[in-house]
């Protein structure tokens, strides 16, 4: 009990600063965490942690070496390029470099196959998609408001916004497509619960999954937003990262071939992390069809722009078409090919994975390998690849996945020979727990190692998932409905 003249301290951080909102605090840092006290390295720390929870497109970080060393005139660093300095570093600018504008408008719709055309007076700069992704929620919604997003999903928007997110459950059985019965489900739930439902936010392609959606979905999909007056956000990070077939659908095009829908209530999340592999570059896009928002995000964009010496470095290199058609298409192949090593070798030991053509990951089925279907079996699962496959994963539930026993896997951070020991270590594993009650064999890549679960035999066909499954209790969601 309070003494009289006793003083309340008082709030000195805001909520913001002083809640857990960005979790950090999260089981699923510990993984980071593994990397980051023992990497692996092909010559210093061959038994290291390997590194696959990180989106990270590096296959193609040669071709852009190549292209700055064979263009010095295109960096203000080089003294080719250092007459553009004084020009560059006064320009303030929230439009940005008309340069830039058009270039990535150019870019934008060569990563869609040039089936569309992208205005440059609607790009907006943002600091990646992340700042992208945030800006477009504070010109949308107001805190409790609520955005649909199918699961599994990776982007975690709340935090600064106070958004809510309100999960549209996808399931295993269909290959986690999006059904209009699971979006009226989802609005229904939601209404219910008194949310208010501002919009739908999807990412096509698909981060985890790596799967395209394909017209019929997307034509749905503005179907839907369209009846219920909400608004579309679509994630298409991933536009120019898909190698093979069925070919990639923007909702741009959707939207041009079905001119009566109301194009003002449709947004595009872009940037350069993924289709150019510069995520460090910063570089995210808000392209709204409603001009209203392009306004409002462009006064927004200045807590966040792009550096005027990146914006300038990129308006040259995406001007040279000859360049982006080689890099783009040499990028496709090289993904192409690393998904086929990863997927064919985890085929050896019978892991399948969703099927896949986008990304830079993969959606690894290890439901053989718990003892039941539940959240704690997958987390104990994942702590023991961590700990001692030693490889750091994703978990489905970190993506609240409805289904426990899912992982992401991304491929594309790493030179082969990391991905050669990621899959010989993972073989040995399963191999390991597939036998029956191997507790004290060893694997052969680490002499000391133990493995902590053991699985008795047991006929994995009958393990049984019910795809109603409860959403995990995830700490990144809690858009409880
Ligand atoms: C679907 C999706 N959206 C947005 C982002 C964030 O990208 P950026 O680095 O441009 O902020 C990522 C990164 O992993 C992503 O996968």
């Amino acid at each position: 009990m309070m003494m009289s003249g006793e003083q309340v301290e008082p709030q000195l951080l805001s909520k913001i600063a002083t809640g857990d909102g960005h979790a950090e605090h999260s089981p699923y840092f510990d993984g980071w965490k593994a990397y980051e006290n023992d990497p692996f390295h092909p010559t210093e720390n061959l038994n290291g942690v390997i590194q696959m929870g990180l989106a990270e497109n590096q296959l193609t970080a040669d071709l852009i070496e190549e292209w700055i060393t064979n263009n010095p005139e295109a960096s203000i660093c080089t003294p080719e390029g250092v007459r553009d300095f004084r020009a560059l570093a006064n320009f303030q600018d929230y439009h940005g470099l008309p340069e830039f504008r058009n270039a990535v408008a150019k870019f934008m719709a060569r990563a869609r196959g040039n089936r569309v055309r992208f205005d440059p007076d609607r790009i907006v700069m943002s600091g990646g998609a992340t700042g992208a992704h945030e800006v477009t929620a504070f010109c949308l919604a107001d805190p409790g408001d609520a955005f649909l997003v199918p699961t599994p999903f990776d982007r975690d928007l709340r935090w600064r916004t106070g958004v809510q997110l309100v999960p549209v459950v996808c399931e295993s059985s269909n290959n986690f497509k999006l059904t209009r019965t699971a979006l009226e489900a989802a609005y229904e739930k939601a209404k219910e619960n008194n949310i208010r439902v501002k919009g739908l936010l999807i990412t096509n392609p698909s981060n985890p999954l790596g799967t395209i959606m394909d017209t019929e979905t997307l034509t749905s999909v503005v179907h839907f937003i369209n009846e219920k007056r909400i608004h579309l956000i679509c994630d298409e990070i991933y536009a120019g990262t898909v190698f093979g077939e069925p070919g990639f659908t923007s909702i741009a095009e959707i939207i041009q071939e079905h001119d009566n829908n109301n194009k003002d209530l449709i947004h595009i999340v872009y940037s350069l992390s993924k289709d150019l592999g510069v995520p460090g570059f910063r570089v995210g896009i808000i392209y709204s069809y409603n001009d209203s928002v392009v306004q409002c995000a462009r006064k927004m964009s200045s807590f966040g722009l792009v550096s005027t010496q990146t914006q300038h470095l990129l308006a040259s290199m995406l001007s040279d078409e000859e360049f982006v058609d080689r890099f783009l298409s040499e990028s496709a192949k090289r993904l192409a090919r690393r998904y086929r090593v990863f997927t064919r070798g985890l085929g050896q030991v019978g892991i399948k994975c969703l099927q896949s053509n986008a990304g830079l990951f993969l959606w690894m089925d290890l439901r053989r390998l718990m003892k039941n279907q539940t959240w704690e079996a997958e987390m104990e699962l994942w702590r023991t690849i961590i700990n001692e496959v030693k490889i750091n994963v994703s978990p489905g539930s970190s993506f609240h996945c409805c289904e426990a026993g899912w992982f992401r896997v991304c491929y594309a951070n790493m030179d082969d020979l990391a991905v050669e020991v990621a899959l010989t270590r993972i073989r040995s594993f399963v191999r390991q727990n597939m036998e029956a009650m191997v507790p004290k064999k060893r694997l052969c890549w680490q002499s000391s190692l133990k493995l902590r679960l053991s699985f008795k035999t047991r006929n994995l066909d009958e393990i049984i998932m019910s795809p109603h499954s409860p959403m995990p209790q995830s700490p990144l969601v809690q858009a409880t409905i």
